[in-house]
């Protein structure tokens, strides 16, 4: 039977707030294989009148993602979508009900005016603020929604009740171009007759301390708040409710909030049912004051559909420890961004302080050196009630929490440690890769990066949660793209961040080191950013490799349309600056934290003309190649013929006449083999130069951002497949797995973050929650597995399943949530019956089957092409046609399960 399984909107379960019209794919299920749409039906009308707005009757197409229309929609009301479609064979019945809610569809309906309870006396403060409006319904709701933001952070309620589950809400974008706000459903909140309408406000990103320079007000002085409802009563009726001078503002027990340093809380303040009805109007209290209007553009304001950050994973205290110095210590067990919430009973005045930090020292004390000036405490005053408390306005990068002050001494807080839980937070988005394989140290390394990811996709891709830095690195959010897209679905996610890439950008097309963009146009008097704030090779390219990365891997050719004159720009900035096709700029941070780089630099060996104009060549072939998907024949003439002279420059410049790489690093030829600036006729003895410089390192790595990513994948695509396998393997310092074996729970921003003799690396850049070198994620599943996209037919419509099995794992198995659906791969080899059999006899005989057993699940209305390992042999295809191509056996197949044995070659 063929059935649409679920429907997405704008690549979402459930979309609230959406920019007009969402555009629409749904997820086919079939008991058959081979199954193609060959047509489909899409209504959308409006939920509650069921009144149709859209159908697009039988359209004649395989078309199943991201399906664009266009009807008039209401702002602020819900829609149910359903879809039916058909194929070859059979007429599905019509899908479940999908909804969605619009935001506000046109800047000129806005009729909120953003309102502050703070002045602009209040801008060295970073205090919480409260404001508040009663309003009476007067009939019967049938429906209700509101769109909120906020300059500063809120958190919005009704009638007592935290409206949604978003935190840190409106996120950082670069406040002044994009403004997102938040829409939700709120008919269940409120009631016929009076009801509370209150926010509280902090100063967040917009106003709090940030970046290097420490700066405040990078944005504004005054937090303010903005909403906009409408109320549908069953009469028909419609109110509209709108912030306004009639609101009233005072101040919260929010003493202090702020991203870096954390909270402070005076629970003694707090106003009990501030945003609880009050009996009669006149009852409010004195300390509330009017409000000030606030001017700000509503041009700006983005609708932000879903992908908000939320409380996601809850973890109790694993242990309580007494360190050798005394100190009472919380261990959670993970490396994480959030929050501690703690619950307690303490009498009025008494005071709480929490610090929260990364790691241990060698000694097993507390560590706080890394996190430079950024206070990460918690500081609250008890009222004597029984309450449950986290932060606000911050957020905190840890493992571990020091008690350093608890009512009745810090050592009681450890006999209750029920009372402490830490909160993840994180954008919420759907994870769509799982990887699994029979090397235990390789799971954990799967693990650290996706925790890698949850703690550094805090609406913005930062570098790292805990220090004094947590901002929007284009390079770390560049190099991990594609692990990034693969483990989660970051489609709207990286949309959002993209979209203020190119709003950051120069004039003249320079990108910014940091999106948003707090460091530009700021007086820098330190060795690195008074160098210069934008333009580094890896780093600015992400404006080109971010969306063609998004393109591969979720297959809408929107966010190239979207980016297209921010890459175009990104190139002629390359190209201006260049000289005779060899490109550098300023400031560049070239092969970034490499250990190859001279004793106490964070600067790696490799030249930085042969970095940046290994990139100038990378991404103009790349913009070259999306010139020609959109039609934009003169830019892909153009700037094809461009990519080939920078190529035939970097030859020239880079490689001796005898084909020997002027630089001998590993990321020298690590990028030239895998950016393709390789003459042919060196390719071979360029890879295995590496392989001779890697053995020269005892198989060790010395790369830093620039070569790490792609190391593995120089070796696997020129024939050292087991070189690759044991770069990833290696256990001792440099490595992936030395870091797991540290035991770290995230991925670490040195190699020798922690040293073997348990000392760390200098404190003023030691990270232990940095998702960069995560980026090999990217190798375990395109190779491993062999989940590898197709250009032509991106998103996974077409999959290229070609695992490099290696020989050192006995299985390995995973997938990914394509737009289609599932695309699953697993391979085992041989041995025994069932896996544990299998394991055990591989320890036993310490060698390995030739034969591979390989399955690959394809997601209906997708086709793959099966590709077996060089030199193997088909032994069982059943019903897959193998056919030989030079030395490999490939296979097409239509969706659905698919099963062959093949021997591997030489084993
Ligand atoms: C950040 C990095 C970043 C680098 C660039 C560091 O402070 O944490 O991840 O890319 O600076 O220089």
């Amino acid at each position: 039977m063929l059935r649409v399984k679920e429907i997405r909107i704008d690549g979402l379960k459930q979309a609230t707030g959406t920019a007009g019209c969402p555009h629409i794919s749904w997820i086919l299920e079939s008991d058959r294989r081979n199954v193609v749409q060959k047509a489909y039906r899409l209504e959308v009308a409006e939920a509650v009148s069921g009144k149709c707005c859209y159908d697009s009757g039988w359209v004649e197409s395989a078309e199943s993602a991201y399906i664009r229309w266009e009807a008039s929609l209401i702002s602020q009301t819900k829609y149910a979508v359903q879809v039916q479609v058909r194929d070859e064979a059979e007429e599905s019945p019509v899908s479940e009900k999908a909804y969605f809610v619009t935001g506000i569809c046109s800047a000129q309906e806005w009729k909120a005016a953003f309102i502050s309870a703070e002045t602009p006396e209040d801008k060295e403060n970073s205090k919480g603020t409260y404001v508040r409006k009663q309003i009476h319904a007067e009939e019967e709701i049938e429906s209700a929604y509101v769109s909120t933001t906020a300059l500063g952070m809120y958190r919005f309620y009704i009638n007592g009740r935290k409206v949604g589950e978003d935190e840190l809400a409106p996120g950082w974008t670069s406040y002044h171009k994009h403004l997102c706000y938040q829409t939700y459903e709120v008919t269940e909140y409120l009631r016929q007759g009076e009801n509370m309408l209150g926010a509280m406000l902090g100063a967040g990103w917009y106003k709090g301390k940030m970046g290097f320079l420490h700066l405040r007000n990078n944005y504004g002085e005054q937090t303010a708040f903005l909403l906009q409802m409408v109320i549908r009563y069953k009469s028909g009726r419609e109110e509209l409710i709108v912030t306004d001078e009639s609101w009233q503002g005072c101040d919260a027990p929010v003493l202090f909030s702020e991203i870096y340093d954390g909270e402070i809380y005076d629970a003694r303040r707090e106003i009990d049912g501030w945003n609880e009805p009050l009996v009669m109007a006149e009852e409010a209290c004195e300390d509330w004051h009017e409000v000030q209007c606030v001017t700000y553009a509503k041009e700006v304001l983005t609708a932000q559909a879903g992908c908000r950050v939320k409380k996601m994973e809850e973890f109790p205290v694993k242990e309580v420890l007494i360190t050798p110095q005394g100190d009472t210590v919380l261990d959670f067990g993970q490396n994480l961004t959030g929050w501690v919430e703690f619950e307690t009973e303490a009498e009025a005045g008494e005071e709480i302080v929490l610090q929260c930090f990364e790691t241990l020292d060698a000694d097993g004390n507390v560590y706080t050196a890394n996190l430079r000036t950024a206070r990460q405490t918690i500081r609250y005053i008890c009222n004597g009630k029984k309450v449950v408390y986290h932060p606000h306005f911050t957020f905190q990068g840890f493992q571990y929490v020091k008690i350093v002050r608890w009512p009745g001494g810090a050592d009681k807080a450890a006999l209750s440690k029920g009372s402490f839980r830490a909160y993840a937070l994180y954008s919420d988005m759907e994870q769509t890769g799982t990887f699994l394989c029979s090397n235990e140290l390789v799971n954990q390394l799967q693990h650290n990066i996706l925790w890698g990811l949850k703690g550094n996709f805090v609406d913005i891709p930062t570098d790292c949660p805990q220090r004094d830095e947590r901002v929007g690195w284009t390079g770390d959010a560049q190099i991990f793209c594609r692990t990034a897209c693969y483990l989660m679905n970051t489609d709207m996610f990286f949309t959002k961040w993209l979209a203020d890439v190119a709003a950051d950008q120069t004039s003249e097309g320079g990108v910014p080191h940091v999106v948003p963009d707090i460091i530009s146009g700021k007086e820098h008097n330190d060795w690195l950013l008074s160098q210069g704030t934008h333009s580094a090779a890896a780093w600015a390219d992400v404006a080109v490799i971010n969306p063609w990365t998004m393109y591969l891997v979720y297959g809408d050719k929107e966010i190239l349309k979207k980016q297209y004159e921010s890459m175009k720009k990104w190139i002629l900035f390359m190209k201006n600056h260049a000289v005779d096709n060899i490109w550098n700029y300023k400031l560049q941070f070239g092969d970034w934290v490499a250990l190859d780089a001279e004793e106490g630099s964070y600067f790696g060996a490799t030249p930085n003309d042969l970095t940046c104009t290994a990139y100038y060549a990378y991404s103009t072939g790349l913009f070259a190649k999306i010139a020609g998907i959109l039609g934009h024949t003169e830019d892909e003439a153009e700037f094809a013929a461009l990519h080939e002279q920078i190529v035939k420059k970097f030859q020239k410049t880079f490689f001796t006449e005898a084909g020997t790489m002027t630089a001998q690093t590993q990321t020298a030829h690590i990028i030239a083999l895998y950016f393709k600036l390789v003459p042919e006729q060196y390719r071979e003895q360029t890879a295995k130069r590496l392989t001779e410089l890697l053995a020269e390192r005892g198989g060790h790595l010395v790369t830093g951002f620039v070569g790490t990513p792609y190391f593995c994948h120089a070796l696997s695509q020129n024939g050292y497949v087991k070189e690759a396998y044991e770069l990833l393997l290696k256990e001792d310092f440099p490595s992936w797995l030395y870091q797991v074996k540290m035991g770290a729970t995230t991925v670490w921003e040195h190699w020798d973050g922690k040293k073997p003799d348990g000392t760390m690396w200098s404190p003023d850049m030691n990270s232990f929650n940095h998702y960069a070198y995560g980026a090999v994620g990217d190798w375990l599943y395109r190779v491993v597995l062999g989940i590898e996209a197709d250009e032509k037919e991106p998103g996974y419509r077409h999959a290229i399943v070609k695992p490099q099995t290696g020989d050192a794992f006995t299985y390995a198995k995973g997938a990914f949530q394509s737009v289609y659906g599932e695309l699953a791969v697993s391979w085992e080899k041989q041995v025994g019956q069932t896996e544990q059999a299998m394991r055990a006899e591989w320890e036993k005989q310490e060698r390995q089957s030739d034969i591979v057993k390989l399955q690959v699940r394809v997601p209906v209305n997708t086709h793959a092409t099966i590709i077996l390992e060089p030199g193997a042999e088909v032994v069982n295809g059943k019903e897959l046609l193998f056919t030989r191509v030079n030395d490999q056996y490939q296979a097409e197949c239509g969706s659905g399960e698919w099963v062959v044995k093949y021997r591997k070659k030489n084993s």
